[in-house]
């Protein structure tokens, strides 16, 4: 199958690979580690969010976890308070039980060391190390007025390092009415590529567009695009991954257009007016001497093809980064996403296709391929990312609502024209994304997890569904309706509000110009 024809269609419509035969289930326990480390304000005695930024260094015997979080200061902005680094030894981590979020922490050591990074107007700040279980022998060392062991708050304790549900979990919340949405006109922008401008393409209703996400213990900043652009003053943000990236990044690039009085000084490099090919694409801004761009890599790691016996045959290269790798090693944000090609039909249902080194796998199930895979991108962004320049992101998975089939077999989200009201109707955690969280914490580089599967499976209304594409025709439009897209975002629409979630983040890590 030619890939560069492949590509040219959104993932879930593309032709599959080889033929299906059934499904089957992903039910390998992935086994999660799971400690607790609460950050307990103890001024106003609320409980400030911990947020799953992790960094470990990939040490033999310990690794170590950095985490910001954010707390609702009384004026209900966002104040950020302070990094803390914990190391732990490997033996009690691998004592950890997953199933009810509780660590065994017999008798590893927890050094923990916290930092004021920024100013900030909450400094009694207390630090509590905890699992559900007994932080046995523990050694805690605070820096600044950060204390150790006073006032634990059981109830709270039990969060994994991973989640962190503290009180601000800014990717835990609920959807809002926002009246001042969305950032560009409906059908206004016109670097949005057709599949994901549904107002052009005869989507009737426009409510989709006019929610905001609101954290439950804080407030997330409105992305002001001004200030975003001259931040990123002669900078490079790439967006590298499947089309969902490409959804996200087309989002970014129309929402800072917004504010760009002379529209002309915004252009594709390369004069290029659609992003479908598997390619580079680069939006220049030149006002502002910046790039936002997109890199089409998605699966991160190397298609490639294996000379068999019988021929050749395609395979994917677990073990080699693409070679697009050259184009964004040095930019000064990287935003990765993978994982919707990790589906069985894509991936030759794990026979013959995922290969390392010399050896093809006769077979592998798709969550260890991708494991593996990440380990991969871990350990080249470990070698190659500059931490001191480059801000990187991994922005999770973004959940589908296919009713009553699968993209390919007349799955539906058609006339969805409201959010899901109800956390009790969404789904499990996606098992990918416990897989990355598996990975992150052995990283020496600092990663930013925007962890964004939840708030995507409350926007079942947010879809392009049969408004994919422009009909000619009400035959042509009868036929869509047998292959709806429940997988991408209408723009505008949810991509905005990931990158609300960038931006916020950026003003808290990012580098040069982002930091004053
Ligand atoms: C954590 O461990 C790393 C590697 O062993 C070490 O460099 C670092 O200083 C430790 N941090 C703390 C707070 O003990
Ligand atoms: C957690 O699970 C372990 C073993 O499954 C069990 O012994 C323990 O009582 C559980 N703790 C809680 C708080 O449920
Ligand atoms: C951990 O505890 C076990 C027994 O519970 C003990 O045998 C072992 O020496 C301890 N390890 C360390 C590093 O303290
Ligand atoms: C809110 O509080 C923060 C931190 O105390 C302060 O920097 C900021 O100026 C305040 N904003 C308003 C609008 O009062
Ligand atoms: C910090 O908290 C402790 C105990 O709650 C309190 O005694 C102390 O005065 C506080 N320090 C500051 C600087 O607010
Ligand atoms: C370690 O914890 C155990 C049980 O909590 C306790 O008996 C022991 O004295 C502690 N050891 C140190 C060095 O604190
Ligand atoms: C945390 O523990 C409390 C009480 O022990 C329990 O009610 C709650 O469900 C636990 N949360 C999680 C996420 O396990
Ligand atoms: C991400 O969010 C999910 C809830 O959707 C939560 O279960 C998971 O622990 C979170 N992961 C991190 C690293 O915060
Ligand atoms: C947006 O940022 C610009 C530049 O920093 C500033 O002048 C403007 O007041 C901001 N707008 C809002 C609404 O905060
Ligand atoms: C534009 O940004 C680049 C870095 O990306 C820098 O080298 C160059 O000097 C800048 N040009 C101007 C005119 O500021
Ligand atoms: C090559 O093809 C033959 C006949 O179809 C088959 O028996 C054999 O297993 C194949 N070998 C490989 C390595 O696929
Ligand atoms: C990053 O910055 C730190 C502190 O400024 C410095 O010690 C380190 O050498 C720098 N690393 C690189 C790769 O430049």
């Amino acid at each position: 199958m030619d890939s560069s024809k492949k590509l040219v269609f959104s993932e879930p419509f593309m032709s599959q690979r080889r033929k299906v035969i059934s499904a089957f289930s992903l039910g390998v326990g992935v086994s999660l580690i799971f400690l607790t480390l609460l950050l307990l304000n103890n001024t106003s005695l609320t409980v400030p969010k911990v947020q799953g930024f992790l960094q470990g260094s990939d040490s033999d015997s310990s690794f170590s976890w950095r985490f910001p979080f954010t707390a609702r200061s009384s004026n209900g902005s966002v104040s950020f308070l302070q990094r803390a680094e914990v190391n732990v030894s490997e033996e009690g981590l691998e004592k950890t039980l997953v199933g009810n979020l509780t660590v065994n922490q017999k008798n590893e050591s927890l050094h923990v060391k916290a930092k004021e990074e920024h100013s900030s107007s909450l400094k009694n700040v207390t630090l509590l190390g905890v699992g559900n279980a007994h932080v046995g022998n523990s050694s805690c060392s605070a820096g600044g007025d950060g204390k150790c062991g006073e006032g634990l708050v059981r109830e709270s304790c039990n969060v994994s390092v991973a989640s962190f549900r503290g009180e601000c979990d800014i990717f835990d919340g609920k959807w809002v009415r926002d009246e001042s949405k969305p950032y560009y006109a409906l059908g206004s922008c016109p670097h949005i590529d057709r599949d994901f401008d549904c107002h052009l393409n005869g989507r009737p209703d426009s409510e989709y567009v006019k929610w905001k996400w609101q954290p439950n213990g804080c407030d997330i900043p409105s992305l002001n695009a001004t200030d975003f652009l001259e931040k990123l003053q002669g900078q490079k943000l790439v967006f590298v991954g499947d089309s969902l990236n490409r959804n996200m990044w087309e989002s970014l690039v129309c929402i800072l257009r917004q504010s760009i009085r002379d529209k002309k000084r915004v252009f594709e490099i390369s004069g290029k007016t659609e992003f479908k090919k598997k390619d580079i694409y680069a939006f220049r801004f030149e006002d502002y001497n910046c790039s936002v761009d997109f890199v089409s890599s998605p699966f991160i790691v190397q298609e490639s093809t294996f000379k068999g016996i019988n021929g050749s045959f395609e395979t994917l290269r677990l073990d080699l980064m693409d070679q697009t790798t050259t184009t964004y090693h040095d930019a000064d944000i990287i935003v990765f996403n993978t994982g919707h090609w990790w589906t069985h039909e894509k991936t030759s249902r794990g026979e013959d296709y995922y290969q390392e080194g010399n050896h093809v796998y006769s077979r592998l199930k798709v969550l260890d391929a991708y494991t593996r895979a990440l380990a991969t991108w871990a350990k080249w962004i470990d070698n190659n990312i500059d931490a001191n320049r480059t801000q990187v992101f991994f922005r999770g998975y973004s959940v589908t609502h296919f009713r009553g089939g699968q993209w390919n077999s007349g799955g539906q989200c058609h006339k969805e024209t409201q959010p899901i009201s109800s956390g009790k109707h969404l789904r499990k955690y996606p098992s990918k994304m416990r897989a990355f969280e598996h990975v992150i914490p052995k990283m020496k580089t600092p990663v930013i997890y925007l962890n964004i599967s939840r708030l995507t499976d409350y926007r079942k209304d947010g879809h392009p569904s049969i408004y994919r594409m422009e009909y000619k025709t009400a035959e042509e439009r009868t036929s869509a309706e047998l292959h709806q897209d429940c997988s991408h975002w209408c723009l505008p629409g949810v991509p905005d509000t990931w990158n609300e979630l960038l931006y916020a983040y950026l003003l808290k890590y990012g580098k040069g110009h982002w930091k004053s």
